[in-house]
């Protein structure tokens, strides 16, 4: 008899890769950002830095956090492709487990999971991600996971799982999620407690990358350019005032840098509500999560003034769909075999 293998819930969205996991009874959960490039790194200067150079068939990567060559992960070729299958195994790395033969559950955008017009699974779709997965790619110098069992689930909407259950809702209840997230914004809406999946929705032009562009267009005018990871550091931390002060270089400028990406916030927040609005006109709950569901939760509140409290910001929102499906999928063992 073989011991079951440990299983990871992968949420592995465009920008960044949220892996949860079980340890010692706890869920544990890490946010691995996509930043890979073409060719291999030489030996890190700082010892202490590990290099990630990976191969699939003759192409060569490597895992590079500032470069301005990386490569984009924006598009929905991503979820089956060469960079997909990296930044699995990267996000797996990052957890500090000793690699092994490993089960996973992943995700799917939900208008990739969903057929659109009648809402049933897309069958093809699945099983081109799954396949996708299992392909062969190597670390050198190192040892990777060895992904031995996909297992496929559609983004955003079981996210609000626990939520949903503890909530005391009807079998009619409609429920929005509004998943906000680097490139794309996608809606559900969730009849009861999970009874059905009644509509979906994606829109790839909205997405906190929106915010992001023009902060980094609002450094490089103070003489601050900045990369991706370092301009998303400052929308989070754009309170911190030491923080604002380290990263933007001509003082003179850093109201008016601040301005630029509240005025960006807005603008995100007034088109997820209004696609919202026109997605769905009078849900009875509104639930918010993916990284970008703080920089909306005022616009939201504002579009639908009657529902109080029933509109919820999910806990910890970018990570919220990856510990849920490991606390529902992964929390059981893999049957022994
Ligand atoms: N507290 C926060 N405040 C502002 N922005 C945040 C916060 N937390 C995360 N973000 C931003 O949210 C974005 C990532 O969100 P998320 O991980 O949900 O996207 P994704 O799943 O990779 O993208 P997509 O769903 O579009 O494929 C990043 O731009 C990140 O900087
Ligand atoms: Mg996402």
């Amino acid at each position: 008899m073989q011991s079951a293998n440990m299983k990871f819930a992968i949420d592995d969205g465009s920008t960044n890769v949220k892996i949860s996991w079980i340890e010692k009874g706890l869920v544990r959960s890490v946010t691995s950002p996509n930043s890979f490039r073409k060719d291999w790194k030489s030996a890190a200067l700082l010892s202490d830095r590990k290099v990630f150079n990976y191969q699939i068939g003759a192409t060569k990567y490597t895992y590079d956090a500032t470069s301005d060559k990386a490569l984009s992960t924006t598009h929905v070729a991503f979820q089956y492709d060469d960079l997909n299958l990296l930044s699995v195994h990267h996000a797996l790395l990052q957890t500090g487990v000793q690699p092994g033969p490993v089960s996973i559950l992943v995700t799917l955008p939900i208008t990739e999971y969903y057929k659109a017009d009648d809402c049933q699974k897309n069958e093809e779709n699945i099983a081109r991600k799954k396949a996708n997965l299992m392909r062969d790619i190597s670390l050198n110098k190192g040892e990777l996971f060895e992904i031995v069992d996909v297992e496929v689930l559609p983004e955003s909407l079981p996210a609000v799982l626990t939520t949903l259950m503890d909530s005391g809702v009807n079998e009619f209840t409609k429920s929005l999620v509004i998943d906000c997230g680097g490139t794309t914004l996608d809606m559900g809406v969730i009849v009861g407690e999970f009874d059905d999946v009644s509509a979906v929705y994606g829109n790839a032009e909205i997405g906190v990358s929106m915010v992001t562009n023009a902060a980094r267009k609002a450094l490089a005018a103070a003489d601050s350019d900045a990369s991706y990871l370092v301009a998303n550091e400052l929308i989070k931390r754009r309170q911190d005032r030491n923080f604002v002060n380290e990263v933007i270089n001509d003082l003179s400028k850093v109201d008016w840098v601040l301005e630029r990406i509240e005025d960006k916030i807005s603008e995100l927040g007034a088109a997820v509500a209004y696609e919202a609005k026109t997605f769905t006109r009078n849900p009875n709950r509104i639930y918010l999560v993916g990284g970008g569901a703080m920089l909306i939760e005022t616009a939201i509140r504002a579009a639908y003034p009657t529902l109080g409290d029933k509109i919820v910001l999910v806990q910890e929102p970018q990570e919220a769909l990856s510990r849920e499906i490991c606390c529902y999928h992964a929390a059981e063992p893999a049957e022994a075999v």
